[in-house]
């Protein structure tokens, strides 16, 4: 018999790399995503698609009870910074009680749950570099905050009730399905300009730093982490300044963009850098792909994306 796995935000970036990893694997796999940021065209056909608000408790229940799920992978959020800013109610609703809502129906199946935490909106200016998870976060944003207190509900559901629950907190995720049109995700953002040869804002002078981590890595962390109960940082390690990205994309692209460069936003971190260790001692888990290549195959992918979306 295949298990059955629920996966939240299945029709989003990540979630719907999760969502095939599960589906080649043999599991029953269901979605439930309410599709205000996702795509449902994400989601591959094999997978069982219910459009539901995780807020709504009552429909997300009785997706939830009908499905019975062995495992959980919890990656629905409101996941803008700029929108938690200008709606801090909604963003604390979906990454709190829509977090708190996950936990009760795990809690009734005794399913494990993996929780998508960040690194980069969790700890702030000042911690040290690369970042432990034993930092005491400082978010600057209220998306930081929710996630915060998401992390307080699955850890405290974890031990009270028995079933292991994992935070994972993700670097800079890229890679394939990525939206070039949201307010992160530089590589594809990246990528979208060289394509219609337009001029990209390069914020920080191209100064600030992130730890890049592909998608197919981030997908095997949080495949590990499944039944696991901690808190580990998803990330290489692997401190790349946002200019390095832009210079390796237009050398692939071969394209002759010159970027904009323009001061770093208010709210935006200078610097960001995880350390990964924990992931390799607890889960044996070590990224894979470096930039060099994950930039590369991205950047193919993403290609054929728009070419064949125009
Ligand atoms: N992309 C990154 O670099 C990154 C970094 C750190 C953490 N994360 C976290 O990883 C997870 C996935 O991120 P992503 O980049 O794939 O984002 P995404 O926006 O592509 O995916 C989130 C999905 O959740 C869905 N969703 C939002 N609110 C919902 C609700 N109320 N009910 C049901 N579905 C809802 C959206 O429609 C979308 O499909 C999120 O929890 C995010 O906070 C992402």
């Amino acid at each position: 018999m295949s298990r059955r796995v629920l996966v939240t935000g299945g029709a989003g970036f990540i979630g719907s790399h999760v969502v095939d990893a599960l589906l080649a694997e043999g599991a029953q796999t269901t979605v439930i995503d309410d599709l205000s940021s996702g795509d449902a065209r994400r989601v591959s056909d094999g997978a069982d698609f219910c459009q539901v608000d995780i807020v709504d408790r009552h429909a997300f229940d009785t997706v939830v009870d009908r499905v019975a799920p062995e495992a959980i992978f919890h990656l629905a959020a409101q996941s803008s910074v700029t929108v938690s800013v200008a709606d801090p109610a909604r963003d604390c609703a979906v990454n709190v009680q829509g977090t708190l809502n996950v936990l009760e129906a795990a809690d009734r199946h005794r399913a494990p749950v993996v929780f998508t935490s960040t690194g980069g909106a969790l700890y702030g200016n000042d911690a040290p570099i690369p970042t432990s998870e034993d930092r005491i976060p400082a978010p600057l944003a209220p998306y930081g905050a929710s996630k915060w207190a998401g992390e307080a509900y699955i850890k405290t559901w974890s031990a009270a009730s028995g079933v292991p629950h994992a935070v994972c907190r993700l670097g800079n995720v890229y890679g394939p399905r990525q939206s070039p049109h949201g307010e992160a995700g530089v590589v594809s953002i990246f990528t979208h300009h060289l394509y219609t040869g337009r001029s990209p804002k390069v914020f920080g002078l191209g100064k600030p730093t992130r730890d890049y981590v592909h998608v197919a890595d981030v997908v095997s962390a949080l495949r590990a982490a499944s039944g696991t109960a901690g808190t580990f940082n998803v990330a290489t390690g692997v401190e790349t300044d946002v200019m390095t990205v832009w210079s390796t994309l237009a050398k692939v692209s071969g394209a002759r963009v010159e970027p904009e460069l323009a001061p770093l936003r208010v709210g935006e971190l200078e610097r960001s850098c995880m350390d990964p260790s924990r992931a390799r001692r607890e889960l044996g888990w070590e990224a894979q792909i470096s930039l060099e290549r994950g930039l590369r195959e991205t950047y193919q992918a993403l290609i054929d994306e728009f070419t064949r979306d125009e």
